[in-house]
């Protein structure tokens, strides 16, 4: 399930826009400045997705090739253009477009920051992606933060975001504990996207 070789391909504007192509893709998806651009380049280690401190950075559907036989997906974060109304899952239309028209999807990795307390607007999005049949993974992120946001601990943190996903779901999604700083959650990430691809 190792990294061997990884290449940046194309960035798009829209759904219509991305490769054309039947080989499989995850898409790494959450809030701004949840560490999607960081998760990825802990997977492939290289800097290959644009980071920063500043939330919004990712802008467009980001194509990276993965021993060229499957693609991740970066795309830009929710719950920031749209802070207002975080309550509901509205982040840019064309990402919707890409979730409900790209046939080549395996699953979305849902990420979750595990240093804050459950946010309304993670359960929302994933609520979105169950109502719409479209396989998910929960990947916490940060959990190497002893103290998050208000003191709260991983652990606790994960345990509740598991218990308000639990009234909803009959199974719940698989989950990874991760983190991009001592690269907790690679190795486990990497396995279990390659188990989705040969389902
Ligand atoms: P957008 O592109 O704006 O949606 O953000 P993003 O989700 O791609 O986040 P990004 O990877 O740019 O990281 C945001 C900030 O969180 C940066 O300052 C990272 O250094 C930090 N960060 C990301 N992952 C981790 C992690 O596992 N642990 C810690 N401690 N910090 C992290
Ligand atoms: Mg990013």
């Amino acid at each position: 399930a190792q990294i061997k070789q990884a290449q940046f391909v194309k960035s798009s504007s829209r759904a219509k826009d991305c490769p054309k192509d039947d080989r499989p893709e995850f898409a790494i998806i959450g809030r701004s400045n949840v560490g999607k651009s960081s998760l990825i380049n802990a997977l492939v280690r290289q800097d290959m997705a644009l980071t920063s401190k500043k939330p919004g950075k990712t802008q467009l559907i980001n194509h990276f090739l993965i021993n060229k036989s499957w693609y991740m997906v970066d795309l830009p974060g929710y719950g920031f253009a749209h802070a207002s109304e975080s309550a509901r899952i509205d982040w840019s239309s064309f990402t919707k477009g890409y979730f409900l028209n790209r046939d080549t999807l395996v699953a979305v990795m849902l990420l979750v920051d595990a240093s804050i307390p459950p946010q309304r607007i993670d359960l929302d999005c994933a609520n979105w992606l169950g109502r719409n049949n479209i396989g998910m993974t929960f990947v916490f992120t940060k959990c190497d933060k002893t103290k998050g946001g208000k003191g709260t601990r991983p652990v606790d943190n994960i345990r509740q975001f598991q218990e308000l996903i639990g009234k909803c779901y009959g199974e719940p999604p698989p989950w990874v504990m991760t983190s991009s700083v001592t690269g907790l959650g690679r190795d486990e990430l990497l396995l279990h996207m390659s188990q989705l691809r040969n389902y």
